[in-house]
């Protein structure tokens, strides 16, 4: 794992950073580019633009690790909220938790009543629940309370890490369950003992994971499928797999997260596959922001040229980026390794969002597409 990305994923963990920084303005100001707003207001307005887009979303109040069992209650009382509201709008809205949000790091049964709750709510209400993957020392526990809810229910899902080599056996052991499963690389700082250090054999592996899933399609209880990625090298090489084994495209999801590789989400859509976007807010989103820098050493640049005065942030935003230009280090499994980076254009729009500071719903939705 490259420095910067070991750097800005210790950074991320830090308490102390976690605490105060958000209260700093321009580190806030970097992070609107990833986010519309605190608010679940803001989540919904943004989700309207994107339906007009025929895209459809998965929301997350950002926070995790609470510390405090009446604040995992108060998260899900915003859940339960979010969730009356997104069936009075009408849109085609899933919802995506973090255990450690729900009160796990405190009392894994709460944690799990929490969530239970949550997934009840959303099937009277015809959604789902997403459960998210947080570091390898939860992962027992959350596969263990995504199998006790998948007796009960079938609008559940979890998210798979294909940085983790227990990966493979956790899938072929989920596959046959029905639910669903949301596949994506993986986030955290995790030791070479427990996780692929080099990205080529997370890419590689993530296409043979998917490649697994691919294979289940029309098997009895097969799970929702989901890809959540933003390489194209990923998504082009699991459509095209996919369109030579005759699996019809709606038979599984691409998810992407908010502000990022836009073009490609309406691409996606426009070419008939069913894409959700996950949309953040909220206030506890330090962490997370820091993740999605470590993901994308470049974004660092984006976030320094939010701070900059707003004559030179115009001359810079006509510049496309170039770092990131090739998709890198190819994995022995897919094709090719010379793509070229497809969405600066998007990139540096999303650039000029972040400048504002603050999103407003209705600039965005202009901004956006
Ligand atoms: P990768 O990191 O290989 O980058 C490929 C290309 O994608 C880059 O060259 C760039 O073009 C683009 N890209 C990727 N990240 C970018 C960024 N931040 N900014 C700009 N461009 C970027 N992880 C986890 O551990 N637990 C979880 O529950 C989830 N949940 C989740 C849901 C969804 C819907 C998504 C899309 C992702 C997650 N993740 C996650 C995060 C995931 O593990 C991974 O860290 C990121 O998706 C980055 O990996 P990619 O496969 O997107 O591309």
């Amino acid at each position: 794992m490259p420095l910067s990305r070991r750097l800005l994923l210790a950074l991320s963990e830090t308490p102390w950073l976690r605490a105060h920084a958000p209260r700093w303005w321009f580190v806030k100001r970097a992070a609107t580019r990833f986010m519309p707003g605190d608010t679940l207001d803001e989540a919904l307005s943004a989700a309207e633009a994107l339906h007009e887009q025929d895209l459809d979303v998965v929301f997350t109040e950002l926070g995790e690790n609470v510390t405090d069992i009446a604040q995992a209650d108060t998260v899900t009382a915003h859940y339960a909220d979010a969730l009356a509201r997104i069936s009075h709008s009408g849109l085609n809205c899933e919802l995506s938790v973090k255990l450690t949000q729900l009160g796990l790091d405190i009392d894994a049964d709460r944690s799990f009543l929490n969530l239970r709750s949550l997934v009840e709510l959303a099937s009277r209400r015809n959604t789902r629940v997403w459960i998210d993957m947080e570091q390898h020392g939860y992962v027992d526990r959350t596969l263990t309370i995504y199998r006790r809810l998948l007796s009960e229910f079938q609008n559940v899902g979890v998210c798979l890490q294909a940085y983790l080599y227990r990966t493979k056996d956790d899938l072929s052991s989920l596959l046959p369950l029905g639910g669903g499963i949301r596949l994506v690389k993986g986030a955290y700082r995790e030791p070479a003992t427990l996780a692929f250090p080099k990205k080529r054999d997370v890419d590689a592996n993530f296409l043979q994971l998917a490649g697994l899933m691919l294979g289940a399609v029309g098997s009895p209880l097969a799970p929702l499928l989901v890809f959540g990625t933003h390489d194209r090298r990923m998504l082009d090489t699991i459509a095209r797999e996919a369109d030579r084994a005759g699996i019809p495209r709606e038979a599984f999801e691409f998810h992407l997260l908010f502000g990022i590789q836009r073009a490609e989400q309406i691409r996606l859509r426009r070419e008939g596959y069913r894409v959700r976007v996950l949309i953040s807010y909220g206030e506890q989103w330090f962490a997370w922001y820091m993740r999605r820098l470590a993901e994308r050493p470049a974004n660092v640049l984006f976030a320094a040229r939010a701070l900059m005065p707003s004559r030179r942030r115009r001359g810079g935003a006509s510049r496309p980026t170039t770092s990131g230009g090739r998709i890198g280090g190819t994995g022995k499994a897919v094709g090719s390794s010379t793509q070229t980076w497809a969405s600066h254009t998007n990139e540096v729009s999303s650039g000029a969002s972040a400048r504002s500071g603050r999103m407003d719903s209705a600039r965005f939705r202009n901004e956006q597409f």
